[in-house]
């Protein structure tokens, strides 16, 4: 192992055990936490590798060869997902998001979505199927995902300029081949297809305008661009609040060149505030977890590969679900466990590091990016 390697111990957490309440009353989709917040969105991590390196994700000097990546057998398979999902739709849950690390890297990942499109709401309604990736793999498999019953995807790309983009992903991934996987998407019916850039001031910030121009000018109302305020994720990516572009200076440069109008909420506890252009050539948003937090109606809980339960992005510790999946728990007691776990949920980490409150919003080594996905 090289010196700069971070033990594998170091960046995972201790898993906390669910407690099983006897008793507790079948799942209704009426579940609140402490702060009267719903459970409705599950992103589910299926993989904890990825073959790009962004440097304010997976940064090369901590990811490198030595890395130890999670092994087979922790993974949770197919079938233990779904049947959890099952549970998660069972208490309210009607969004599912894969994500990774690069979720198309799992293998067969189109058996996962075949299985988990087969899921039905409480009123018989399918779910909201969604996948996020960085499109390396998308030209060759959108068809495959949408024919397996994945109703649309978002796809990470943080630039048009292919120099840029290179040393970014720092791979050297060309984007061309992104940008003919985001066609292929529109192509498959996978929409409207969401791309999310992570602004970085001094990195990327001179791109915003040039990336709003390509897909107004090329995809119009079908492909709509999102501008991430760089978060302080994980522990890695040598966060600086200096590097932080605040939404309100992409909303004033975008307007200044296109003319935005505000747009009310599309759900309730929605990440992005939607503007649209004037002149009617589709939306953009801005998802402003730094500046602007929207933990008041957080409802999205995140399952990382090898099964643990995270209730914020920001979180230290994860409930280990796998332990009752693979302990003989039945679908009752997953339920009682998952609904006691939602019930105690205290997170609002962005909400309190943007009152400067470092010490509420916790000091532990909190979860990485690749690890939970987003
Ligand atoms: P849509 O349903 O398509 O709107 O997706 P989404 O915005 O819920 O998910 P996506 O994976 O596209 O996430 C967009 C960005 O918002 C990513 O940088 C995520 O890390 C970030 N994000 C998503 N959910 C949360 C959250 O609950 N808290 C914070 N702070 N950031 C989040
Ligand atoms: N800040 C903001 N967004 C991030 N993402 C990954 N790391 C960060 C970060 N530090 C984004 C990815 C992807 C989404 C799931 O999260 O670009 O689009
Ligand atoms: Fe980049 Fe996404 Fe891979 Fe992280 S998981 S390195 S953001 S492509
Ligand atoms: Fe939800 Fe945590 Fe993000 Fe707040 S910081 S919106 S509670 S995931």
């Amino acid at each position: 192992m090289g010196d700069n390697v971070i033990p594998l111990a170091d960046l995972r957490h201790a898993a906390l055990l669910p407690t099983i309440p006897r008793d507790a009353p079948a799942p209704s989709g009426l579940l609140a936490d402490r702060h009267g917040r719903p459970l409705r969105d599950l992103r589910i991590s299926v993989t904890d590798r990825c073959n790009f390196r962004c440097t304010y994700c997976m940064p090369k000097e901590v990811f490198d060869r030595d890395y130890r990546f999670l092994p087979q057998p922790e993974l949770l398979s197919f079938e233990e997902i779904t049947r959890l999902a099952r549970v998660f739709v069972a208490h309210g849950v009607r969004k599912l998001r894969l994500t990774g690390g690069e979720p198309l890297l799992r293998k067969n990942i189109e058996v996962l979505v075949q299985m988990l499109a087969g899921l039905r709401d409480a009123q018989g309604e399918p779910l909201d199927l969604t996948l996020t990736t960085n499109a390396s793999l998308l030209a060759r498999k959108a068809e495959a995902l949408a024919r397996a019953g994945l109703r649309r995807v978002t796809v990470s790309l943080d630039a048009l300029d292919d120099a840029v983009f290179r040393r970014m992903n720092d791979v050297d991934f060309p984007v061309a081949d992104v940008l003919a996987g985001i066609d292929a998407a529109v192509a498959a019916g996978l929409g409207p297809v969401k791309i999310n850039m992570v602004v970085q001031r001094g990195t990327n910030d001179h791109e915003i305008v040039p990336m709003a121009r390509h897909f107004r000018e090329r995809h119009g109302g079908r492909v709509v661009l999102r501008f991430i305020e760089f978060m302080d994720v994980g522990t890695t990516n040598g966060w600086r609040m200096d590097e932080v572009l605040p939404s309100a200076e992409v909303v004033r440069r975008l307007d200044e060149a296109f003319g935005l109008q505000a747009l009310e909420p599309s759900q309730p506890g929605e990440t992005a505030a939607r503007w649209a252009y004037r002149d009617g050539l589709g939306e953009v948003g801005v998802i402003s977890s730094v500046t602007q937090p929207f933990c008041g109606d957080c409802n999205r809980a995140r399952l990382s590969t090898e099964g643990r339960l995270f209730l914020c992005l920001f979180a230290t510790q994860g409930h280990d679900l796998r332990a009752l999946l693979r302990g003989g728990h039945d679908d009752q007691q997953l339920a009682a466990a998952i609904g006691h776990i939602w019930s105690g949920r205290d997170d609002r980490y962005s909400e309190l590091r943007h009152a400067q409150s470092p010490e509420a919003a916790g000091t532990g080594r909190r979860i990485e990016m690749h690890y939970i996905g987003g």
